[in-house]
Protein backbone atom coordinates (compact mmCIF):
# COMPACT_ATOMS: atom_id res chain seq x y z
CA UNK A 1 0.00 0.00 0.00
CA UNK A 2 1.33 3.55 -1.15
CA UNK A 3 2.88 5.46 2.36
CA UNK A 4 2.77 9.27 2.69
CA UNK A 5 6.39 10.22 2.52
CA UNK A 6 6.77 12.98 4.79
CA UNK A 7 9.12 15.85 5.81
CA UNK A 8 9.28 17.45 9.52
CA UNK A 9 10.18 21.10 9.65
CA UNK A 10 11.46 22.22 12.64
CA UNK A 11 12.19 19.47 15.72
CA UNK A 12 11.57 21.81 18.26
CA UNK A 13 8.63 20.89 21.22
CA UNK A 14 6.12 19.95 18.75
CA UNK A 15 8.38 18.66 15.78
CA UNK A 16 9.72 16.53 17.83
CA UNK A 17 6.28 14.91 18.79
CA UNK A 18 4.59 15.05 15.32
CA UNK A 19 8.11 13.45 13.83
CA UNK A 20 7.34 10.38 16.40
CA UNK A 21 3.67 9.93 15.40
CA UNK A 22 4.40 10.37 11.46
CA UNK A 23 7.47 7.37 12.31
CA UNK A 24 4.89 5.59 13.96
CA UNK A 25 1.67 5.93 11.54
CA UNK A 26 1.18 2.72 9.28
CA UNK A 27 0.73 4.48 6.05
CA UNK A 28 3.22 7.15 6.45
CA UNK A 29 7.46 7.41 5.99
CA UNK A 30 9.38 9.82 8.18
CA UNK A 31 11.68 10.36 4.92
CA UNK A 32 13.43 13.71 6.63
CA UNK A 33 14.17 16.35 9.29
CA UNK A 34 15.03 20.09 8.90
CA UNK A 35 16.07 22.50 11.21
CA UNK A 36 18.13 25.61 11.76
CA UNK A 37 19.52 24.15 14.96
CA UNK A 38 21.33 20.99 13.57
CA UNK A 39 22.13 19.27 17.10
CA UNK A 40 17.83 19.20 17.25
CA UNK A 41 17.20 18.29 13.58
CA UNK A 42 19.64 15.23 14.39
CA UNK A 43 18.44 14.08 17.63
CA UNK A 44 15.16 13.79 15.75
CA UNK A 45 16.12 12.30 13.11
CA UNK A 46 18.29 10.13 15.15
CA UNK A 47 14.86 8.98 17.05
CA UNK A 48 12.65 8.29 14.07
CA UNK A 49 15.18 7.13 11.43
CA UNK A 50 14.60 9.76 9.26
CA UNK A 51 17.55 11.81 7.21
CA UNK A 52 18.54 15.45 7.91
CA UNK A 53 18.39 17.61 4.98
CA UNK A 54 17.78 21.54 4.18
CA UNK A 55 14.56 22.88 3.77
CA UNK A 56 15.70 23.48 0.01
CA UNK A 57 16.67 20.11 -0.25
CA UNK A 58 13.16 18.35 0.92
CA UNK A 59 10.86 20.81 -1.29
CA UNK A 60 13.10 20.26 -4.29
CA UNK A 61 12.72 16.14 -3.66
CA UNK A 62 9.93 14.76 -5.63
CA UNK A 63 9.70 11.88 -3.48
CA UNK A 64 8.84 13.72 -0.52
CA UNK A 65 5.04 14.21 -0.82
CA UNK A 66 4.20 16.06 2.44
CA UNK A 67 5.90 18.67 4.91
CA UNK A 68 4.78 19.39 8.73
CA UNK A 69 5.43 22.56 9.63
CA UNK A 70 6.47 22.97 13.01
CA UNK A 71 8.85 26.22 12.99
CA UNK A 72 8.35 29.51 14.75
CA UNK A 73 5.12 31.24 14.05
CA UNK A 74 6.60 33.96 12.01
CA UNK A 75 8.24 31.52 9.55
CA UNK A 76 5.04 29.77 8.88
CA UNK A 77 3.21 31.98 6.02
CA UNK A 78 6.94 31.81 3.98
CA UNK A 79 7.18 28.09 4.11
CA UNK A 80 3.46 27.52 3.80
CA UNK A 81 3.97 29.30 0.41
CA UNK A 82 7.01 27.84 -0.84
CA UNK A 83 5.58 24.31 0.11
CA UNK A 84 2.37 24.46 -2.37
CA UNK A 85 4.83 26.38 -4.68
CA UNK A 86 6.67 22.65 -4.59
CA UNK A 87 3.20 21.16 -4.90
CA UNK A 88 3.51 19.81 -1.03
CA UNK A 89 0.75 18.48 0.74
CA UNK A 90 0.67 20.90 4.01
CA UNK A 91 0.27 20.71 7.31
CA UNK A 92 0.97 23.14 9.14
CA UNK A 93 1.02 24.17 13.05
CA UNK A 94 -0.91 26.87 14.61
CA UNK A 95 -1.44 29.74 14.35
CA UNK A 96 -1.07 30.06 10.33
CA UNK A 97 0.73 33.64 10.86
CA UNK A 98 0.26 37.17 13.26
CA UNK A 99 -1.14 38.71 10.09
CA UNK A 100 -4.45 38.69 8.43
CA UNK A 101 -3.57 39.97 4.94
CA UNK A 102 -0.42 37.50 5.07
CA UNK A 103 -2.98 34.52 5.56
CA UNK A 104 -5.21 35.31 2.89
CA UNK A 105 -1.95 35.65 0.47
CA UNK A 106 -0.86 32.13 1.84
CA UNK A 107 -4.16 30.91 1.25
CA UNK A 108 -4.39 32.17 -2.33
CA UNK A 109 -0.99 30.27 -3.08
CA UNK A 110 -2.63 27.30 -1.75
CA UNK A 111 -5.61 27.72 -3.52
CA UNK A 112 -3.37 28.16 -6.80
CA UNK A 113 -1.28 25.22 -6.15
CA UNK A 114 -4.53 23.41 -5.09
CA UNK A 115 -2.68 21.26 -2.49
CA UNK A 116 -4.18 19.93 0.50
CA UNK A 117 -3.34 22.53 4.19
CA UNK A 118 -4.20 20.98 7.44
CA UNK A 119 -3.86 23.57 10.53
CA UNK A 120 -3.00 22.01 13.83
CA UNK A 121 -5.91 23.10 16.04
CA UNK A 122 -5.22 19.77 17.83
CA UNK A 123 -7.63 20.02 20.35
CA UNK A 124 -10.72 19.29 18.03
CA UNK A 125 -8.88 15.45 17.66
CA UNK A 126 -9.23 15.30 21.80
CA UNK A 127 -11.26 11.99 22.11
CA UNK A 128 -12.92 13.73 24.98
CA UNK A 129 -13.81 17.22 23.18
CA UNK A 130 -14.08 15.21 19.69
CA UNK A 131 -17.27 12.97 21.10
CA UNK A 132 -18.48 16.23 23.06
CA UNK A 133 -19.14 17.46 19.57
CA UNK A 134 -20.15 14.00 18.32
CA UNK A 135 -23.01 14.46 20.72
CA UNK A 136 -23.74 18.06 19.88
CA UNK A 137 -24.35 16.99 16.42
CA UNK A 138 -26.15 14.53 17.27
CA UNK A 139 -28.71 16.74 18.91
CA UNK A 140 -27.56 15.47 22.98
CA UNK A 141 -27.88 18.82 24.22
CA UNK A 142 -30.75 20.18 21.74
CA UNK A 143 -30.32 23.74 20.41
CA UNK A 144 -26.90 25.14 21.66
CA UNK A 145 -27.55 28.47 23.99
CA UNK A 146 -23.94 29.09 25.72
CA UNK A 147 -20.53 27.45 25.07
CA UNK A 148 -18.01 27.74 28.04
CA UNK A 149 -13.89 27.31 27.31
CA UNK A 150 -11.83 27.06 29.99
CA UNK A 151 -8.06 27.01 29.07
CA UNK A 152 -5.48 27.78 31.65
CA UNK A 153 -1.63 26.86 31.28
CA UNK A 154 0.19 26.37 34.26
CA UNK A 155 3.06 28.64 33.77
CA UNK A 156 3.59 31.42 31.73
CA UNK A 157 6.09 31.32 28.33
CA UNK A 158 9.13 33.35 28.80
CA UNK A 159 9.66 36.75 28.14
CA UNK A 160 11.55 35.87 24.84
CA UNK A 161 8.14 33.77 23.99
CA UNK A 162 5.96 36.20 24.48
CA UNK A 163 7.72 39.32 22.72
CA UNK A 164 7.23 36.90 19.06
CA UNK A 165 4.34 35.70 19.66
CA UNK A 166 1.65 38.00 19.01
CA UNK A 167 -0.44 38.30 22.02
CA UNK A 168 -2.65 36.04 24.32
CA UNK A 169 -5.29 35.95 21.79
CA UNK A 170 -3.11 35.28 18.68
CA UNK A 171 -0.98 32.50 20.40
CA UNK A 172 -3.40 30.95 23.03
CA UNK A 173 -6.70 31.86 22.78
CA UNK A 174 -6.48 30.87 19.09
CA UNK A 175 -6.75 26.97 19.74
CA UNK A 176 -10.58 28.41 21.94
CA UNK A 177 -11.40 30.18 19.05
CA UNK A 178 -11.10 27.52 16.95
CA UNK A 179 -13.15 25.29 19.19
CA UNK A 180 -15.74 27.93 19.69
CA UNK A 181 -16.37 27.85 16.03
CA UNK A 182 -16.05 24.48 15.59
CA UNK A 183 -18.66 23.74 18.49
CA UNK A 184 -21.27 26.42 17.77
CA UNK A 185 -21.07 25.34 13.22
CA UNK A 186 -22.15 29.04 13.42
CA UNK A 187 -20.19 32.17 12.90
CA UNK A 188 -19.63 34.91 15.30
CA UNK A 189 -20.82 38.35 14.59
CA UNK A 190 -19.51 39.83 17.62
CA UNK A 191 -16.06 40.13 19.93
CA UNK A 192 -15.83 41.35 23.16
CA UNK A 193 -12.62 41.01 25.21
CA UNK A 194 -11.26 42.09 28.31
CA UNK A 195 -7.39 41.29 29.51
CA UNK A 196 -5.27 42.01 32.11
CA UNK A 197 -1.12 41.49 33.46
CA UNK A 198 -1.81 39.91 36.71
CA UNK A 199 0.50 37.09 36.50
CA UNK A 200 4.02 38.55 35.05
CA UNK A 201 4.74 42.07 35.11
CA UNK A 202 7.01 41.43 32.11
CA UNK A 203 4.41 40.29 29.99
CA UNK A 204 2.50 43.59 31.22
CA UNK A 205 5.36 45.66 30.21
CA UNK A 206 5.81 44.05 26.62
CA UNK A 207 2.04 44.99 25.85
CA UNK A 208 0.60 41.87 26.10
CA UNK A 209 -2.42 40.38 28.76
CA UNK A 210 -1.81 36.99 30.91
CA UNK A 211 -5.41 36.40 31.98
CA UNK A 212 -8.07 37.16 29.12
CA UNK A 213 -12.09 36.74 28.80
CA UNK A 214 -13.99 36.92 25.39
CA UNK A 215 -17.49 36.59 25.12
CA UNK A 216 -18.31 36.17 21.09
CA UNK A 217 -21.97 36.31 19.54
CA UNK A 218 -23.62 34.82 16.64
CA UNK A 219 -25.96 36.34 14.55
CA UNK A 220 -29.03 33.99 16.25
CA UNK A 221 -27.56 34.87 19.54
CA UNK A 222 -26.26 31.71 20.48
CA UNK A 223 -23.26 32.84 23.02
CA UNK A 224 -19.83 31.61 23.60
CA UNK A 225 -17.56 32.35 26.42
CA UNK A 226 -13.85 32.18 26.62
CA UNK A 227 -11.36 31.95 29.83
CA UNK A 228 -7.72 32.00 29.54
CA UNK A 229 -4.96 32.14 32.47
CA UNK A 230 -1.44 31.57 32.23
CA UNK A 231 -0.94 30.31 34.93
CA UNK A 232 -2.84 27.63 37.22
CA UNK A 233 -2.23 25.99 40.47
CA UNK A 234 -3.12 22.35 39.51
CA UNK A 235 -1.78 21.48 36.38
CA UNK A 236 -3.12 22.38 32.36
CA UNK A 237 -6.78 23.50 32.88
CA UNK A 238 -8.78 22.10 29.57
CA UNK A 239 -12.38 21.94 30.08
CA UNK A 240 -15.81 22.44 27.83
CA UNK A 241 -19.32 22.87 28.79
CA UNK A 242 -22.46 23.07 26.40
CA UNK A 243 -25.81 24.19 27.47
CA UNK A 244 -28.66 23.42 25.33
CA UNK A 245 -31.88 23.34 25.14
CA UNK A 246 -32.12 19.65 25.90
CA UNK A 247 -28.89 19.84 28.49
CA UNK A 248 -25.56 19.95 29.23
CA UNK A 249 -22.58 18.20 27.77
CA UNK A 250 -19.38 18.72 29.74
CA UNK A 251 -16.12 17.57 29.37
CA UNK A 252 -13.47 17.89 32.17
CA UNK A 253 -9.32 17.69 33.20
CA UNK A 254 -7.66 14.25 32.59
CA UNK A 255 -5.21 12.95 35.04
CA UNK A 256 -2.40 10.76 35.62
CA UNK A 257 -4.95 8.40 37.81
CA UNK A 258 -8.38 7.99 38.86
CA UNK A 259 -7.70 7.69 42.67
CA UNK A 260 -9.28 9.52 44.58
CA UNK A 261 -8.30 9.87 48.56
CA UNK A 262 -11.46 10.57 50.79
CA UNK A 263 -10.32 11.81 54.60
CA UNK A 264 -11.96 14.10 57.02
CA UNK A 265 -10.76 17.30 55.19
CA UNK A 266 -12.63 16.33 51.73
CA UNK A 267 -12.08 14.68 48.78
CA UNK A 268 -8.60 14.57 46.56
CA UNK A 269 -7.27 13.56 43.52
CA UNK A 270 -4.03 13.82 41.37
CA UNK A 271 -3.50 17.51 39.91
CA UNK A 272 -5.02 18.08 36.38
CA UNK A 273 -2.21 16.40 33.79
CA UNK A 274 0.82 18.86 33.38
CA UNK A 275 0.72 20.67 29.87
CA UNK A 276 0.00 20.31 26.63
CA UNK A 277 2.44 17.30 25.43
CA UNK A 278 0.82 15.49 28.39
CA UNK A 279 -2.59 16.25 27.75
CA UNK A 280 -2.94 16.45 24.34
CA UNK A 281 -0.21 13.26 23.45
CA UNK A 282 -3.45 11.26 21.89
CA UNK A 283 -5.01 14.54 20.44
CA UNK A 284 -1.82 15.12 18.18
CA UNK A 285 -1.45 10.84 17.20
CA UNK A 286 -5.05 11.48 16.07
CA UNK A 287 -4.71 14.31 14.33
CA UNK A 288 -1.84 13.38 12.41
CA UNK A 289 -3.76 10.22 11.41
CA UNK A 290 -6.25 11.75 9.72
CA UNK A 291 -4.08 14.56 7.55
CA UNK A 292 -1.95 11.19 6.21
CA UNK A 293 -5.41 9.54 5.65
CA UNK A 294 -6.65 12.43 4.02
CA UNK A 295 -3.99 13.35 1.76
CA UNK A 296 -3.91 9.56 1.00
CA UNK A 297 -7.54 8.90 -0.23
CA UNK A 298 -7.61 12.51 -1.58
CA UNK A 299 -10.66 13.63 0.82
CA UNK A 300 -11.68 17.08 2.25
CA UNK A 301 -9.10 18.16 5.01
CA UNK A 302 -10.02 19.97 8.25
CA UNK A 303 -8.96 22.03 10.32
CA UNK A 304 -8.40 23.84 7.17
CA UNK A 305 -6.54 27.04 6.24
CA UNK A 306 -10.19 28.69 5.79
CA UNK A 307 -10.47 27.64 10.07
CA UNK A 308 -6.91 29.13 10.32
CA UNK A 309 -8.48 32.19 8.96
CA UNK A 310 -11.21 32.09 10.53
CA UNK A 311 -9.39 31.79 14.26
CA UNK A 312 -7.48 34.76 13.30
CA UNK A 313 -9.80 37.08 12.84
CA UNK A 314 -11.64 36.46 16.06
CA UNK A 315 -7.86 36.85 17.33
CA UNK A 316 -7.28 40.23 15.57
CA UNK A 317 -11.28 41.09 16.92
CA UNK A 318 -10.62 40.35 20.65
CA UNK A 319 -7.04 42.27 20.22
CA UNK A 320 -8.59 44.76 19.50
CA UNK A 321 -11.50 44.78 21.81
CA UNK A 322 -9.30 44.44 24.56
CA UNK A 323 -7.07 47.44 23.81
CA UNK A 324 -10.22 50.01 23.10
CA UNK A 325 -12.83 48.88 25.64
CA UNK A 326 -15.27 48.44 22.86
CA UNK A 327 -17.20 45.15 21.25
CA UNK A 328 -16.19 44.11 17.94
CA UNK A 329 -18.54 43.38 14.79
CA UNK A 330 -17.89 41.15 12.43
CA UNK A 331 -19.41 40.52 8.58
CA UNK A 332 -19.42 36.81 7.92
CA UNK A 333 -17.79 35.95 5.03
CA UNK A 334 -15.48 39.10 4.99
N1 LIG B 1 -0.82 22.80 18.50
C1 LIG B 1 -0.16 22.89 19.64
O1 LIG B 1 -0.60 22.41 20.67
C2 LIG B 1 1.17 23.59 19.67
C3 LIG B 1 2.01 23.41 20.77
C4 LIG B 1 3.25 24.05 20.77
C5 LIG B 1 3.63 24.84 19.71
N2 LIG B 1 2.78 25.01 18.65
C6 LIG B 1 3.18 25.85 17.51
O2 LIG B 1 4.25 25.20 16.86
C7 LIG B 1 5.23 26.13 16.45
C8 LIG B 1 6.58 25.74 17.07
O3 LIG B 1 6.47 25.83 18.46
P1 LIG B 1 7.47 25.01 19.44
O4 LIG B 1 6.95 25.24 20.79
O5 LIG B 1 7.70 23.63 18.95
O6 LIG B 1 8.79 25.87 19.23
P2 LIG B 1 10.30 25.43 19.47
O7 LIG B 1 11.06 26.70 19.62
O8 LIG B 1 10.39 24.40 20.53
O9 LIG B 1 10.72 24.72 18.09
C9 LIG B 1 10.89 25.42 16.88
C10 LIG B 1 12.05 24.75 16.13
O10 LIG B 1 12.15 25.36 14.84
C11 LIG B 1 13.53 25.61 14.55
N3 LIG B 1 13.58 26.70 13.58
C12 LIG B 1 13.49 28.04 13.81
N4 LIG B 1 13.51 28.71 12.64
C13 LIG B 1 13.63 27.78 11.66
C14 LIG B 1 13.71 27.85 10.25
N5 LIG B 1 13.64 29.03 9.61
N6 LIG B 1 13.86 26.69 9.55
C15 LIG B 1 13.94 25.50 10.19
N7 LIG B 1 13.85 25.37 11.54
C16 LIG B 1 13.69 26.50 12.26
C17 LIG B 1 14.15 25.93 15.90
O11 LIG B 1 15.56 25.72 15.88
C18 LIG B 1 13.41 24.96 16.81
O12 LIG B 1 14.07 23.72 16.94
C19 LIG B 1 4.71 27.52 16.86
O13 LIG B 1 4.08 28.12 15.75
C20 LIG B 1 3.68 27.22 17.94
O14 LIG B 1 2.61 28.17 17.96
C21 LIG B 1 1.57 24.40 18.62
Amino acid sequence: MEKLTTAVLGAGRIGAIHATNIAAHTDATLVAVADVDASAAKRTAGETGARVASIDAILSDHGIRAVVICTPTDTHADLIMRAAAAGKAIFCEKPVDLDITRIQACLAEVDRAQVPLMIGFNRRFDPSFADLARRLRSDQAGAIELISIVSRDPTPPPAAYVARSGGLFRDMMIHDFDMARFLMAEEFVEVFAYGSALIDRQIGQAGDVDTAVCILKTATGRIAQISNSRRTSYGYDQRIEVHGSLGLLAAGNRTATTVTRATADGFATDSALPFFLERYAEAYRLELGMFVRAVLDGQAIAPNGRDGFAAARLADAATLSCKSGRPIPLTPGQ
